[in-house]
């Protein structure tokens, strides 16, 4: 098939895979100033414990030792933040995101926590990232995997820069599969946040495309199967909160 004919989804729609990019950025841009309030009320508060738990598993030194994190799709800086509180002198984390509207909120938080000396905010696409071979320790992706057209080049790009010894993890939304929450949970995907989206950022389109892609997303195992077909060891996943987000890591060795 010629490229330009390719397509993909974006949420419940096809599209041409040349056009998702834009339609996800359109997305990010309307949500940028509202999204760390949408966050808080639409996951009800949980999304900052599944983003600690990430943290805990990516274990950054305590030390003064130096470690260099990449936070890619990083957004307004959540992941950067924790990792930099829960480590030493020596972290160093730049956050790469392909929306300077996210990137902007994100450079504003990192100020009033005094943390913009140890974290950058720099602009880029997953799928093509501007820094050299083998120079990060860890590289974060959290909710970001789902909205990139060519997840394969991601994590391509994901290996390429880890160095040697260093860990991939991801996370991101995941179908629920336990009998009962799973009715419970798509009644709330459906008809509860597209209608917070709707009353909080006045715009319910842009939260209908987050749920629907999180539909459209492979499930854990076919992601595994992705990240051992980019070259990452020992992967692995681990579901939280009944399946509605899953943990996944692998490691360049
Ligand atoms: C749901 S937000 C997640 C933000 C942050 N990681 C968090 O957990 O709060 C998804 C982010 O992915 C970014 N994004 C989408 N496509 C991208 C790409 N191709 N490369 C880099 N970032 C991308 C969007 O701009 C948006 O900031």
């Amino acid at each position: 098939m010629n490229r330009a004919d390719e397509t993909t989804h974006f949420g419940f729609r096809d599209v041409r895979l040349e056009d998702k990019q834009t339609l996800v950025n359109d997305v990010f841009h309307s949500v940028a100033r509202r999204y760390d309030l949408m966050n808080d009320l639409m996951s009800g508060g949980l999304h900052r414990t599944w983003k600690d738990i990430m943290v805990n598993m990516l274990n950054p030194p305590k030390s003064d030792r130096p470690y260099t994190l990449l936070d890619v799709a990083g957004g307004t800086g959540d992941i950067a933040f924790r990792a930099a509180k829960a480590s030493g002198a020596g972290f160093r984390a730049t956050v790469c995101d392909i929306n300077g509207d996210m990137l902007a909120v994100g450079r504003d938080r990192a100020v009033k926590r005094h943390l913009d000396d140890r974290v950058a905010f720099v602009e880029g696409n997953a799928e093509a990232l501007a820094f050299p071979d083998r120079s990060f320790d860890g590289y974060t992706i959290a909710f970001g995997i789902r909205n990139v057209p060519r997840i394969e080049l991601a994590l391509a790009e994901a290996y390429r820069v880890l160095k040697i010894g260093g860990k991939f993890i991801c996370l991101e939304f995941s179908a629920v599969e336990v009998p009962g929450l799973d009715r419970l949970y798509d009644y709330y995907s459906f008809n509860v946040i597209p209608a917070l989206g709707r009353m909080v950022a006045g715009d319910a389109e842009p939260y209908r495309y987050l749920i629907e892609s999180i539909r459209r997303f492979p499930h854990p195992r076919d992601f595994a199967a992705m990240l051992r077909a980019a070259g990452f060891a020992r992967v692995a996943f681990q579901s939280l909160s009944g399946g509605i987000v899953t943990l996944h890591s692998g490691w360049r060795l």
